[in-house]
């Protein structure tokens, strides 16, 4: 494991803590440590049921680790085995900025699994749908996002040592991850969109104007979450491949108003197909 002791890497990431976490993680896990990483978003948790859990972990019981609130997350930290020697470790529940951490506390995973020596991040998120093609229940494969929420976990002190004050960002979600995820869909015949996804704060939905706004930006999905974590995995060098559930249509294109708990039944339809791709996915990286 890299990096152990790290001074401060921004005002609010201490690599101090996310060392003390990872090697917390690692004493209790026990196996060696997997070399890709899974965040399961709203209503994908039954991934979970479809590989064998070698152990967990609460997020509460890990020093440092911010706690999930939301209703349909969990928060739990799971390694799993995908097949005989194929090992993944699986987060149940994310941290959003909404909930009113601060950017660097969403993140704080993500620096946790760079020091376990994570290489490849899959990040999956419900989304509401802008693109007129697309349908509830559409899983998009993110080729590449706005970020509009107005912040950036990267705001503060840079540590050149770890990553790049200017950082690129111009394949934020790796061609290669990409084009594995499109060959195995094919292969399993899986069906799927391929789009932008647009990053709000949230916690409200949209208005009709903004949904209206961000169609005419390019994004052909909206959601809370998973900008930051990519921003600093591309920070820290791991590689992302990003998928969404289009678990309702975007406001004004949708019929009805949205309910967060329709959104939620909604992510559990498509939640085996999800498990079938991400498990094959992980199998071929
Ligand atoms: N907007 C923002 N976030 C979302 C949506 C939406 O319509 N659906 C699921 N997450």
């Amino acid at each position: 494991m890299a990096h152990y002791g790290r001074q401060t890497m921004h005002k609010n990431i201490t690599f101090d803590e996310a060392a003390v976490a990872a090697k917390y993680i690692e004493d209790y896990f026990q196996y060696p440590m997997p070399k890709t990483a899974v965040i399961l978003g709203s209503g994908l948790g039954q991934f979970i049921n479809k590989v064998k859990i070698l152990k967990t972990i609460a997020y509460k019981d890990i020093p440092h680790f911010p706690q999930s609130h939301v209703e349909g997350h969990k928060g739990n930290l799971t390694i799993v085995e995908i097949a005989p020697n194929k090992h993944a470790l699986i987060m149940e529940g994310r941290f959003h900025y909404y909930e009113g951490y601060t950017p660097q506390q969403v993140v704080f995973p993500i620096v946790v699994f760079h020091l376990l020596g994570i290489q490849n991040l899959i990040v999956s998120n419900a989304a509401g749908g802008i693109n007129q093609n697309f349908k509830q229940s559409d899983l998009m494969l993110i080729n590449d996002h706005i970020n509009f929420t107005g912040h950036n976990p990267l705001i503060g002190n840079n540590d050149s040592t770890i990553g790049q004050r200017f950082l690129d960002q111009t394949e934020p979600y790796n061609q290669d991850l990409l084009d594995i995820a499109k060959s195995v869909a094919e292969r399993l015949n899986i069906s799927y969109q391929e789009g932008v996804y647009i990053g709000v704060s949230g916690p409200t939905y949209e208005t009709k104007a903004e949904i209206k706004a961000f169609g005419t930006m390019g994004a052909d999905a909206v959601g809370m979450s998973t900008i930051f974590e990519v921003i600093v995995a591309n920070y820290l060098g791991i590689r992302v491949l990003g998928i969404s559930n289009i678990t309702n249509m975007a406001t004004g294109i949708a019929k009805e108003k949205h309910q967060h708990v329709n959104i939620v039944n909604s992510a559990n339809q498509v939640s085996d197909i999800f498990a079938t791709w991400v498990r094959e996915i992980i199998l071929c990286i």
